[in-house]
């Protein structure tokens, strides 16, 4: 397993998110007590209900396919955590487990529920299209490149867009490309899930740029326990940097994320933000 490494800064955990297979992804940070991909599509299924239809969706640092795997499958996140992390099938190969996952979960997949997912590790997303939690995936960078052609084509019909635990890693260049690739950007909806340290004000305004208009949804999310002093000590700095304060959240060892829900301003006169999360 391998260990992240930190400088006081967020730790690095780009071994796990590169692996051929979710294992360790699961097993690391179920020591942290992952859990925002849980509680977080708890609130994706309001959104996806006050949108009414079946919205295609776009899950952006997808990983292994988390988020696609609850919203296609069903499975809670507890679930799929101790799947992964079972010391039972430490020893399977990755293909073993690959095979064992598309009959245990991935048989009965709600196929008229499209979730495609970009990330930039390849492994990670490839597994995912391989099980079925994904119904299409790529793996690009948009921080740094154009999308493909392929891309572009294949998210084109987004209506529903959603990121868990990438915003840091993501930010306007990502988003501002894949609304730029889709057909009706001025009609689609975000929800973006943020750690407090950063800000969602550059993004929230790139949205702006196609009439979207972007909430704050009431309270916070936990994301997981810090790795250690010097992840808490620089998040407790950058939160209070940014007016917010860290106590009861940071000072107790978490990593909390905002929540913002952006869409189109006749839907936000519409419904309003607290009719959907009462
Ligand atoms: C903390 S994980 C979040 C994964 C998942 N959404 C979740 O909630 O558990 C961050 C993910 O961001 C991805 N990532 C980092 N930089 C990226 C980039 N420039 N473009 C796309 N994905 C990136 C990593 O590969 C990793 O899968």
């Amino acid at each position: 397993m391998d260990t992240p490494s930190t400088a006081g800064a967020k730790a690095d955990f780009s071994s796990i998110y590169t692996a051929p297979d979710p294992r360790p992804y699961y097993t690391t940070l179920a020591e942290l007590d992952y859990q925002i991909p849980g509680t977080a599509m708890g609130l994706v299924q309001r959104a996806l209900e006050a949108m009414g239809g079946e919205p295609q969706i776009l899950d952006l640092a997808c990983s292994y396919g988390i988020n696609g795997a609850i919203l296609r499958t069903g499975t809670p996140y507890d679930e799929l955590q101790s799947h992964y992390a079972d010391p039972a099938l430490a020893d399977l190969s990755t293909d073993e487990l690959r095979q064992r996952d598309r009959e245990q979960f991935c048989s009965s997949v709600r196929q008229s529920r499209v979730v495609r997912g970009l990330d930039a590790s390849a492994p990670a997303v490839q597994y995912a299209v391989d099980v079925g939690y994904l119904s299409e995936g790529w793996a690009e960078d948009l921080e740094s490149d154009e999308p493909s052609a392929q891309f572009a084509a294949g998210v084109a019909g987004t209506g529903l867009i959603t990121c868990t635990g990438g915003i840091g890693y993501l930010g306007v260049p990502t988003f501002a490309r894949v609304l730029g690739v889709l057909d009706d950007p001025h009609n689609v909806w975000l929800m973006s899930f943020v750690l407090r340290m950063y800000s969602f004000e550059q993004i929230a305004a790139e949205c702006e740029r196609y009439g979207l208009v972007t909430e704050q949804l009431p309270g916070v999310l936990r994301q997981r326990r810090f790795a250690d002093e010097g992840e808490q000590r620089t998040t407790i700095e950058a939160v209070r940097s940014r007016g917010i304060d860290p106590e009861g959240y940071e000072s107790e060892g978490w990593y909390v994320a905002d929540a913002f829900l952006t869409r189109p301003a006749s839907a936000v006169r519409e419904r309003p933000l607290e009719s959907l999360f009462a």
